[in-house]
């Protein structure tokens, strides 16, 4: 087990053209690969974009020994490339990493102790789920005993019915069978720290959600200090302690679950984790306790002051925090534009007025909890928007 120090790695890469990403299958993100062909085609008359690419720009970052650290952010944003220089299997970075006290650069990633799961499993094809567990006991020739011993004791942690997948090669086990398969093998060798890279992208809705749980249940039970990787922000809350935010190259914002939903950095992080109103707001008053601000008219109370007072200030308003009446006093006046039941909730889109009743060219989402099927606002209604009185934080 070890604590993990990036410091102010970053990772430049000479931009390839997508057609060779097409040939190598490399330099490009999950996605791209995806879309290659189809943009490989609508390309052939655009113009390539030359210069090099900061998959990562001066990454700080320290994972506490034992935790279960999530990197999230959209496709291309770096995260494979920072699991792979943490790895070892990229080591043209500049900056440092560190394992505990000990600089890693010229630490082959054979001799790290790392389990690592990839989106694909990666597994051998031509191996058995037990041939894919003891082939790395195999490469290093160790005795046959130490290997049996390290098998039984994972398919152990690996709960109930894992034995049963172990004579099966990979061709004949379904998707999640196959990556919990990927799972045990990088769990065999004991590892220090283990790395996942979007490992359950490829299974259904259903399935992805049980196998949160079951990996949130064995890091809990191991405490194997874990980088998780993914583009699903739901997935990476639900797994993590601490989650990093990236964009483009960066880290953006870092912090539980619940501090980044509540205390989003800036727009981005806003927008990125759930869905949010971002609203322009007016600042009245300002002091180191708080921030009171004016929006539709109405004043709210924040609890923290913006840190440009004088700039452009905006608030996050998340849909579950507002509220729709029908009557008009206190609230926002608004029209409702469109509503969808999901079963738990009732999600409205409603435009602003601007008081003259006019709309102000504002849309606001609004989900209600628990909805009643038989009462609700219908299109085009009139409504009245009630705004919580404090919010946690301003942007800008
Ligand atoms: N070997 C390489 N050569 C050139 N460019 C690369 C190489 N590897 C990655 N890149 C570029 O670096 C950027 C980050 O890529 P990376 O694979 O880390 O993204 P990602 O966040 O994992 O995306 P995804 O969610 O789609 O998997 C992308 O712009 C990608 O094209
Ligand atoms: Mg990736």
């Amino acid at each position: 087990m070890s604590t993990i120090h990036l410091q102010d790695v970053t990772r430049i890469f000479a931009r390839p053209s997508l057609s060779d990403g097409l040939v190598r299958g490399r330099g490009l993100s999950g996605d791209q690969i995806d879309h290659a062909f189809a943009e490989r085609v609508a390309a052939q008359t655009a113009v390539q974009h030359d210069g090099p690419v900061v998959a990562l720009d001066h990454v700080n970052l320290t994972i506490p020994d034992g935790q279960t650290f999530a990197i999230v952010g959209p496709s291309g944003c770096g995260k494979t490339t920072l699991l792979r220089v943490v790895a070892g299997l990229d080591s043209e970075y500049e900056g440092r990493i560190l394992y505990d006290d000990e600089d890693v650069r010229d630490v082959p990633p054979g001799e790290r102790c790392i389990g690592m799961v990839f989106q694909n499993y990666a597994l051998y094809p031509h191996f058995t789920g037990r041939g894919n567990l003891g082939f790395s006991f195999m490469v290093r020739r160790a005795p046959d005993e130490e290997a049996e011993e390290r098998i039984r004791i994972t398919s152990e942690i690996m709960g109930i019915g894992f034995d049963e997948l172990l004579p099966r090669k990979p061709g004949k086990l379904s998707g999640g069978q196959q990556q919990r398969v990927a799972i045990a093998r990088a769990l065999v060798r004991n590892p220090r720290l283990f790395l996942f890279d979007e490992p359950l992208s490829n299974l259904d809705a259903k399935l992805r959600v049980r196998m949160r749980g079951e990996i949130r249940a064995l890091q809990r039970r191991l405490g194997i200090t874990s980088v998780y990787v993914t583009h699903d922000q739901e997935e990476a809350f639900s797994i993590a302690d601490r989650v990093a935010i990236m964009n483009q190259g960066k880290l953006v914002q870092l912090g539980t679950p619940r501090e980044l939903y509540s205390e989003p950095a800036d727009r981005f992080v806003a927008d990125f984790v759930g869905v949010s109103n971002i609203v322009p707001v007016e600042v009245v008053d300002s002091n180191a306790g708080g921030a009171t601000v004016r929006v539709f008219g109405q004043t709210i109370r924040s609890r923290r002051p913006p840190s440009n007072p004088g700039g452009q200030v905006s608030v996050v308003l998340r849909p579950e925090a507002l509220r729709v009446e029908s009557t008009f006093d206190g609230g926002v006046p608004a029209r409702v534009l469109t509503l969808a039941f999901t079963g738990p909730l009732l999600r409205y889109t409603v435009a602003v007025d601007d008081g003259q009743g006019r709309e102000d060219g504002t849309v606001l989402t609004i989900d209600l909890p628990n909805p009643d099927p038989d009462h609700f606002f219908a299109e085009g209604m009139p409504v009245s928007v009630l705004l919580p009185p404090e919010v946690p934080a301003l942007l800008g």
